[in-house]
């Protein structure tokens, strides 16, 4: 297990580094890791991971609610990359509770934290027990509850008093433009959704286009406060700004 002060000493040597040199460090460190994939832009995670040795596992929260382009743009990816994609689901029994109890669209009255308790955070929680470090696209430009990601952190949301999950946010100080010209220059598959003004995509009741003007995550859960606007995967944000 690394100790706070080596994970601070970590985070501050790779401040200015790539994403890839930042998760090739990662690996050489904390062997046991996965990358989380969203079906969003942070598909240049999966295109840099996919030139490592030996390249890092990828799953993705199928909360059973996302557009029908994320399920074909993820089976493209699939291919893409001859990728396992493991994809992880909620659990059925707490899914039916909800669904009987409150339909299925009780986030715009209750708030989305019910639901993305059951569909995101739960199975998440249970991928990461079995893991020493994830990997996620956050960046800080992303949202004003985002501004201060560090690259490299103890995920305090999901480390427990016996076990210690690193988080580590290899395009914490790229830019959504940085994102946008590696996706034209590599070539990289995109989400056909960002061409009709979606740019941070989530489950289909939940994300809508922005317009110009708007900043990104404004058509995310938009009926809520922008600085409240993180589903239980970073909530962490919310209340913690240090690296440890
Ligand atoms: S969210 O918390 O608001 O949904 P966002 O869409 O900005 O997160 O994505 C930030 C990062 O969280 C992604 O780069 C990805 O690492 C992780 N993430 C978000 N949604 C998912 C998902 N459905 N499956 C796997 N990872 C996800
Ligand atoms: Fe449920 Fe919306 Fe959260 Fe998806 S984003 S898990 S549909 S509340």
């Amino acid at each position: 297990m690394m100790t706070a002060q080596e994970i601070l000493q970590l985070n501050a040597s790779l401040l200015d580094s790539q994403p890839k040199d930042i998760m090739a460090a990662v690996i050489k460190e904390i062997p046991n890791f996965a990358l989380s994939f969203s079906g969003a832009e942070d598909v240049v995670l999966i295109e840099m991971a996919s030139k490592l040795q030996p390249s890092p596992p990828v799953f993705t929260l199928d909360t059973g609610r996302l557009h029908a382009e994320t399920y074909q743009f993820m089976e493209q990816v699939r291919d893409h990359y001859s990728l396992t994609l493991e994809t992880l689901h909620p659990n059925p029994e707490s899914l039916k509770k909800l669904i009987s109890n409150k339909g299925l669209y009780s986030f715009y009255t209750d708030g989305h934290e019910e639901c993305c308790g059951i569909r995101k955070v739960e199975p998440l929680k249970q991928k990461l027990a079995g893991l020493d470090a994830w990997i996620t696209g956050q960046r800080r430009d992303q949202s004003p509850t985002r501004a201060d990601v560090p690259v490299i952190q103890i995920d305090k949301t999901f480390s427990t008093d016996s076990h210690q999950l690193i988080k580590v946010n290899p395009l914490a100080n790229w830019s959504s433009a940085d994102v946008w010209n590696y996706i034209r220059m590599f070539d990289v598959p995109f989400n056909p959704l960002h061409e009709r003004g979606y740019i941070s995509i989530g489950c289909e009741p939940c994300s809508r286009a922005v317009r110009p003007n708007q900043h990104e995550r404004e058509g995310r859960w938009w009926w809520e406060e922008s600085t409240q606007k993180e589903c239980g995967l970073h909530i962490a944000n919310l209340q913690d700004k240090s690296p440890e």
